[in-house]
C-alpha cells in the first residue's frame, strides 16, 4: 500500500494487534505499535517524506558507512534508496514462528550509489514481528563483487520515550565510548545507568548484546536484543541541535532516544562470496501497575 504521500509502504499484523510499517523508500520501519495502538517508535512530526531526504525516524538503516567517517554521504546511502521486496528471499527457518515478516533488498545497479561506493553487493532485511510483538530485524550483506570491501552500519532505532529525563539504559555502564562531540576520544563511562541531561553522541563499544531502555513514566522497557553488532550509539540531540534541525521539532528531543546497534569501531570486511549477518530484536516488558488490570 501507499502512505500518505504515496511511498510505497508494507504493514506487518499479528493477531494480538501489534503491527509495524515498513517504507521500501530507505528500507525503513516507520512504525511499530503495540496491542493498544501505541506507537513505540519516534518519527518526527516534521519529519520529511520525500526522497531523496532520509525519514527522520523510525529505523533507518546507515550503510555502507556510519556517520561521516568515511569518504560517502553522512550515513552512507542506505537510507535514501529505494528497496526492493526480495524475489529470493531465504526461506524462514522452521523453529522459527514470526509469521508476519516482509524481506526488502537493496543492490547495486543505481549509477548514483556506484559513483559513491563502486562495489557489488546485496543487502537483504527480513523484518518480523515475533509471538509477543518482538520486533526484528535482520540485515545479511553479501559481496558479489570480485574484490573485497569494507563497510560500518547502523540500525539507527529512534524509540519514542514519555519524556528523556524520565528515560534510564542499562547495559553500557562501565564500558568504553567514543565521544562523538570530542573529537571521537575514547572515554570509560563511569558510574551507574545512563540518564539524560544534555546532548549526547556516543559509541559505545564492545557492548553486551542485551540492552534496557527503562521509561520510568510509562513503566515501559524496551529489551533490545543484538548479534553481529558489537558496538552501540546512544544520541538525543537536545535543544541546541534539535533547532537547527529543519526536520525535526524544537522540542521533540524530549520525546526520543537513539539507542543504535552498530559495528563502527572494527569495520566489516567482506571478501568476494562473503556474507555478513546482523540482528536486532526489540521487545516492550510493562510493570504489572501499568497495565490497569
Ligand atoms: C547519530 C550520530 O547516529 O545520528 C549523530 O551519532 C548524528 O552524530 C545523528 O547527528 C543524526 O544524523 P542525521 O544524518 O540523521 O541527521
Amino acid at each position: 500500500s501507499k502512505d500518505a504521500n504515496g511511498l510505497d509502504v508494507v504493514i506487518l499484523k499479528d493477531p494480538r494487534g501489534f503491527s509495524a510499517q515498513v517504507h521500501l523508500y530507505g528500507g525503513q520501519v516507520t512504525s511499530w505499535k503495540n496491542d493498544r495502538g501505541e506507537e513505540l517508535l519516534f518519527v518526527s512530526s516534521k519529519a520529511v517524506f520525500k526522497p531523496p531526504k532520509a525519514i527522520r525516524g523510525g529505523i533507518p538503516i546507515c550503510f555502507p558507512q556510519f556517520s561521516n567517517l568515511g569518504s560517502i554521504e553522512q550515513h552512507g546511502f542506505a537510507r535514501n534508496k529505494l528497496w526492493s521486496i526480495d524475489p529470493n528471499p531465504l526461506p524462514l527457518p522452521t523453529n522459527i514462528d514470526d509469521k508476519a515478516f516482509i524481506d526488502l533488498i537493496l543492490k547495486v545497479g543505481d549509477e548514483d550509489m556506484a559513483k559513491m561506493w563502486s562495489y557489488s553487493f546485496e543487502f537483504r532485511l527480513r523484518v518480523t514481528l515475533g509471538p509477543h510483538g518482538e520486533l526484528g530485524m535482520t540485515a545479511r550483506v553479501r559481496n558479489i563483487d570480485s574484490k573485497p570491501f569494507t563497510f560500518t552500519t547502523a540500525f539507527h532505532t529512534y524509540f519514542s520515550v514519555s519524556d528523556i529525563s524520565e528515560v534510564r539504559i542499562e547495559g553500557l555502564e562501565t564500558l568504553d565510548y567514543l565521544d562523538n562531540l570530542q573529537n571521537r576520544e575514547r572515554f570509560t563511562e563511569q558510574g551507574d545507568a545512563l540518564t539524560f541531561e544534555t546532548e549526547v553522541d556516543k559509541i559505545y563499544l564492545n557492548t553486551p548484546t542485551k540492552i534496557a531502555i527503562i521509561d520510568h513514566e510509562l513503566k515501559r522497557t524496551f529489551v533490545l536484543k543484538k548479534d553481529g553488532l558489537p558496538d552501540a550509539v546512544v544520541w538525543n540531540p537536545w535543544e541546541r541541535k534539535a533547532k537547527a534541525m529543519v526536520d525535526f521539532g524544537d522540542d521533540e528531543y524530549k520525546y526520543m532516544i537513539c539507542v543504535e546497534p552498530a559495528a563502527i569501531e572494527k569495520p566489516i570486511t567482506l571478501k568476494p562470496g562473503e556474507e555478513w549477518k546482523g540482528r536486532q530484536k526489540i521487545s516492550t516488558v510493562y510493570s504489572s501497575y501499568h497495565s490497569g488490570q
